[in-house]
């Protein structure tokens, strides 16, 4: 039998590379569950008949039920709220009830360091949730993605030269969406007799550790002008984010999160996770920008 693979936040960062990459792999169908029906088109462009498209939204249980309906292995994607460990409960109570095989979870770097930062912990306790259930699982736990420099700094790179942001001078391993997404892959389609991975977290990434101000220079040298980073405060920040309508809650955990990245506990090293596990090198922060220059011209 084929296994059925969900990819949960298949529209998202990491989500959208993950259905991509499955939907090259020989074996299985890839089905993608979609929270904004208006960000599907994103999707339609990768060109596979197995690809099933599902609506999803987890404070749905019926959309929950369906989604996971005769489904074998997940990819699981949550974004941070006040109910993630709900969410997250009613979602492994589904699983369970399915049988299902092997959930990859896509956690945050050091989820579990102690006395550790507010996005982490609230990673920890979903993680603790699948840990309980005793489904076989992996934790992939990811420093700050490239693709942040699209996402959040994109326009103003375009637009005036400078991404402005409250990141201090500590260096970060950035890692690019797409090794996560095959690290995940990997993982998604192993056969049982080669788990491997099953109850194993990983921080994952990239090759090189880069400050801020490194990265407006690789920017500057592959676009070919000249882009500044402006290190913001932290009132600066937390003010822009709220004129852009995000809760309070959400922004204090950000703010407790990128302090507990400014003050280098992030960690000054990288991981060897994604040559480990894919044999390959990972995406160098050059490349990164090559790949992406559209979003930054
Ligand atoms: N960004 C980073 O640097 C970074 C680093 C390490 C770890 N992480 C972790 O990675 C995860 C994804 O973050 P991201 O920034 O990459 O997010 P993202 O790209 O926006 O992906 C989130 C996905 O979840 C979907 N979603 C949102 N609410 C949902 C709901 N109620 N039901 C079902 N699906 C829902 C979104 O769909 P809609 O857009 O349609 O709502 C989207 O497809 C988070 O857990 C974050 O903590 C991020």
């Amino acid at each position: 039998m084929v296994d059925t693979i969900l990819v949960t936040g298949a529209t998202g960062t990491v989500g959208s590379e993950v259905v991509r990459q499955l939907s090259k792999v020989k074996n299985g169908i890839v089905r993608a569950a979609i929270h904004s029906p208006n960000k599907i088109d994103t999707l339609k462009q990768i060109d596979n008949h197995r690809i099933e498209f599902v609506n999803l939204d987890y404070l749905e249980s019926k959309t929950v039920h369906e989604a996971l309906a005769n489904v074998q292995k997940i990819f699981l994607v949550t974004t941070p709220s006040p109910n993630s460990v709900d969410i997250t409960s009613n979602l492994v109570k589904e699983a369970k009830k399915n049988g299902i095989k092997y959930i990859v979870k896509l956690s945050v770097m050091n989820a579990d360091a102690q006395p550790g930062y507010a996005m982490g912990k609230l990673h920890r306790l979903e993680e603790k949730i699948i840990e309980e259930s005793n489904i076989p699982h992996t934790f992939l736990r990811p420093t700050s993605f490239m693709q942040n420099f699209v996402n959040y700094f994109g326009q103003t790179i375009r637009n005036q030269n400078a991404f402005y942001f409250h990141g201090g001078d500590v260096k970060i391993g950035f890692v690019d969406a797409r090794d996560i997404a095959t690290v995940a892959v990997k993982i998604l389609t192993l056969d049982e007799d080669q788990y491997t991975y099953n109850h194993k977290s990983f921080n994952v990434t990239g090759q090189e550790m880069l400050s801020y101000n490194q990265a407006a220079e690789i920017l500057s040298k592959e676009i070919g002008r000249k882009i500044s980073y402006v290190d913001i405060t932290g009132d600066d920040l937390r003010k822009g984010m709220k004129q852009s309508g995000m809760s309070d809650w959400l922004i204090d955990v950000i703010m407790d999160s990128l302090n507990y990245i400014i003050r280098g506990e992030y960690g000054s090293q990288t991981s060897d996770v994604i040559e480990q596990i894919t044999g390959r090198k990972p995406i160098s922060f050059d490349q990164f920008v090559r790949d992406y220059s559209r979003y930054f011209r």
